[in-house]
C-alpha cells in the first residue's frame, strides 16, 4: 500500500499526546548504549561503511530533487547578480536594510573580496562558486548541473567516501571544466580544501551533517563557514528529532543522545533547531532560515501516521566581521 502523505509545513506544533508517543519511543530505543569498544569501531571504519553502502547502490541510489530549486532559490539559475557574486536575502526589505544593490529572487548582487579571487585552483575564474560537501552518488550536483546554465557557476563536490567520489566523476554528465568532485573527510582539520577562504558563495550540507560524530560537527561547520565569501550562504536540508526513521530503531542500535547506527554500519543524527542554530551562530555565521518541514504519513492499512521531520537552514557569513 502506497502511504498518504500529507504536508505540513512550517513549525506546525504537534499534539502533546504526539510528542509524548515519539518521546517515549526515543527513551525505549535509546536505553541501551553501544559499548565504547563497538562505538569506536563504527567511527574508526565509518568511511568503509560508506564506501561499501556505495559499492552495493551505486547508481541505484539516485534521487529525485524535485525540492531542491524551490527550497534553495541559491542554486537555480540567476540572471545578471551571479556575475558579481550573491547573498540570500529573504525579502527586498532585508536588502534595502543592508544599502545593497538590486535584489531579485532572494540573490543580491554584492561585492565581494572574493569577487576578484585570483591563484591557481579549480574553479579560480568562476564568479559563483558552490561546494556541495557529502555528495554521494551526487544527487545534488548533477540537477545543479543541469539546471543551471550560468557561465559563471563552478561547482564543488566532496565526499570522504572515494566509492562516492568515482560515482560522481564517472557520471556522464561530470564536466570538468564546470565542476571538481574531490574526496575530503570533513572531520579531518588537517585535510586542505582545494579552493581558498572566503571564496565561495554557496556551501551545501544535504543529509551529511547527521552522518558524523556530534563531537566532530562544530569543528567542521566552522571550517566550513570559512570558505564562504562575507555575505556567502550555507544551506542544509537533514534529519529532525522524532523523524519517523529515528523511531523506528530499535533497542541496540543507540550510539548516544539521538544518534544510531543502521545495520549496514552507517551513521544518523537526529536534530533539533536550537542545535543546528547553536552549531552555524558558533561559526559566525547569521541565521536567514531554520525551519522543520513535517510530513504526516499515513497508511491505512496497517493503520499507521507517523512524520516525517526534516530540518531545513540557510545562514549566512556576515557582510562585516562579527566580534
Ligand atoms: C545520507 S548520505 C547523503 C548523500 C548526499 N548528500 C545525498 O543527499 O544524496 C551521507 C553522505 O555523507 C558522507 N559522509 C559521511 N561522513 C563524512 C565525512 N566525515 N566527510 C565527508 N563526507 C562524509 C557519506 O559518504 C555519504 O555520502
Amino acid at each position: 500500500l502506497v502511504p498518504l502523505i500529507f504536508h505540513n509545513r512550517d513549525n506546525v506544533e504537534w499534539s502533546e499526546e504526539q510528542e509524548a508517543s515519539a518521546r517515549s519511543k526515543v527513551q525505549e530505543n535509546s536505553s541501551q548504549l553501544l559499548p565504547p569498544d563497538k562505538q569506536e569501531e563504527y567511527e574508526v571504519n565509518a568511511k568503509r561503511y560508506w564506501d561499501d553502502f556505495y559499492k552495493i547502490h551505486e547508481n541505484g541510489f539516485f534521487k529525485d530533487r524535485h525540492w531542491l530549486f524551490t527550497e534553495f532559490p541559491e542554486l537555480a539559475p540567476h540572471r545578471n547578480s551571479r556575475q558579481n557574486g550573491d547573498s540570500l536575502h529573504e525579502n527586498k526589505e532585508e536588502c534595502k536594510q543592508e544599502g545593497l544593490g538590486s535584489c531579485e529572487n532572494g540573490h543580491c548582487s554584492v561585492e565581494t573580496r572574493a569577487e576578484s579571487q585570483e591563484g591557481d585552483f579549480p574553479g579560480a575564474a568562476a564568479s559563483y562558486r558552490v561546494l556541495e560537501v557529502g555528495c554521494g552518488a551526487g544527487n545534488t550536483v548533477f540537477p545543479i548541473l543541469q539546471t543551471n546554465n550560468d557561465p559563471g557557476l563552478f561547482v564543488y563536490c566532496c565526499d570522504f567516501s572515494t566509492a562516492a567520489v568515482d560515482l560522481v566523476q564517472s557520471n556522464a554528465e561530470y564536466d570538468s571544466s564546470r565542476c571538481f568532485a574531490f574526496v575530503h573527510d570533513l572531520c579531518n582539520d588537517q585535510s586542505p580544501f582545494p579552493m581558498p577562504e572566503e571564496s565561495l558563495d554557496v556551501v551545501v550540507l544535504i543529509f551529511v551533517l547527521s552522518a558524523i560524530l556530534p563531537d566532530k560537527m562544530q569543528c567542521a561547520v566552522s571550517r566550513l563557514s570559512r570558505l564562504l565569501k562575507p555575505g556567502g550562504v550555507m544551506l542544509l536540508r537533514d534529519y529532525g528529532r522524532y523523524d519517523l526513521a529515528q523511531l523506528r530503531f530499535k533497542r541496540g542500535q543507540c550510539l548516544s543522545d539521538n544518534f544510531y547506527v543502521r545495520g549496514d554500519g552507517t551513521r544518523v543524527y537526529f536534530f533539533t533547531q536550537d542545535e543546528l542554530d547553536h552549531l552555524f551562530t558558533t561559526a559566525g555565521l547569521e541565521k536567514i532560515q531554520n525551519l522543520v518541514d513535517r510530513r504526516l504519513q499515513v497508511n491505512r492499512g496497517k493503520q499507521v501516521t507517523m512524520y516525517r521531520v526534516w530540518i531545513q537552514c540557510k545562514y549566512r557569513r556576515p557582510l562585516t566581521p562579527q566580534h
